[in-house]
């Protein structure tokens, strides 16, 4: 494994922490990971456990009747939202894989709940899902939500991991319509989206050797920027259904989703997918999953 470029500007940095390399090794590790009734904590959980090399895997669930069942697994009860649930969650956890939660108008209290009770709870070492270009200014607005958890991890005392995922490639089929039309206020612009099989083969690597991306802010990007033109004719060969991309307005995506009566949050959310893409901040393409993972970055093809 090679060491990736760090994309953490200097400013980043909290004048108070230095984030201090672990000698943490699996055979001694209690790992834990959230999310793990979901797509990428999911993965990670059964392929560590495949690998078998970490002392003790814990895997985080809401709801303990869906907790997948893997020899060698321990399944603990935690909410992000309940601090005495996640602290008892996390005891004896030394890296806590924290898959960022499902939306919500809480979500950033929700992550600093749980974020305070892992570092009360003793975990030396965090690794979170972020987003690319997390911070105040991101047009995309859930991007800003990445922005406030990364700063309450950072000054949380632990040592820790952000993995800015761009995009999940999986996921852009899935925003057409029932008629294979995506529609949104991104033009032509580009999204250097990433599968969610590359995002958790990164955090598998980061939980087989924390100390080596302690401190680090990696972002995890697709091998080439699409258009939603492009993402629409390329899923259509691979689905065998027409897909087409129609350009909106702004004012015309809020008046084509307005059925869903969403709150404005939501729809801001929404929105903005498109508009960050529009507005180039998601098209930069880098070379992290390659040097994390030792394979290229999956394709739409790949994922299809
Ligand atoms: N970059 C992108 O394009 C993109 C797209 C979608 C999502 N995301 C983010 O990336 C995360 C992981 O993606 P994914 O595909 O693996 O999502 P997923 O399949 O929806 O899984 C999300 C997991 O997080 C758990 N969870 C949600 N809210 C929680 C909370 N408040 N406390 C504890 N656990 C909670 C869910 O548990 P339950 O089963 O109990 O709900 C589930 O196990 C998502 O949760 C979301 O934050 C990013």
């Amino acid at each position: 494994m090679t060491t990736p470029p760090d994309v953490t500007p200097a400013t980043f940095a909290p004048a108070t922490f230095t984030p201090v390399p672990l000698n943490l090794t699996p055979d001694t590790m209690t790992v834990a990971i959230s999310g793990v009734t979901g797509h990428i904590g999911g993965t990670v959980l059964r392929r560590l456990a495949n690998i078998g090399e970490h002392a003790h895997i814990i895997g985080l669930v809401r709801d303990a009747a869906r907790a997948p069942q893997r020899e060698g697994v321990e399944i603990r009860v935690a909410d992000y939202a309940d601090a005495v649930a996640c602290e008892k969650a996390l005891a004896g956890v030394d890296v806590f894989f924290m898959v960022s939660a499902s939306e919500a108008e809480d979500r950033v209290t929700q992550h600093r709940t749980v974020i305070a009770a892992a570092a009360k709870a003793g975990v030396q070492h965090i690794v979170y899902t972020s987003f690319v270009g997390a911070g105040p200014d991101a047009t995309f607005m859930l991007a800003r939500d990445h922005g406030l958890t990364e700063d309450a991890i950072r000054s949380s005392g632990m040592a820790f991991t952000i993995l800015r995922d761009n995009f999940y490639l999986d996921v852009l089929p899935l925003f057409a319509d029932e008629n294979g039309v995506i529609r949104g206020p991104a033009g032509e612009g580009r999204v250097a989206a990433v599968a969610r099989a590359d995002v958790a083969d990164v955090a598998i690597a980061v939980l087989r050797k924390p100390e080596l991306q302690a401190g680090r802010t990696l972002e995890l990007t697709g091998g080439e920027a699409l258009t939603f033109a492009e993402v629409a004719s390329r899923a259509s060969v691979i689905l065998e259904k027409s897909m087409t991309f129609v350009n909106e307005t702004v004012e015309q995506a809020q008046v084509s989703r307005a059925h869903y009566n969403a709150p404005g949050w939501q729809m801001d959310a929404w929105v903005s997918t498109y508009t960050a893409i529009a507005a180039g901040e998601l098209e930069v393409v880098n070379g992290t999953i390659l040097m994390l993972t030792g394979h290229p970055p999956r394709t739409l093809e790949d994922v299809l």
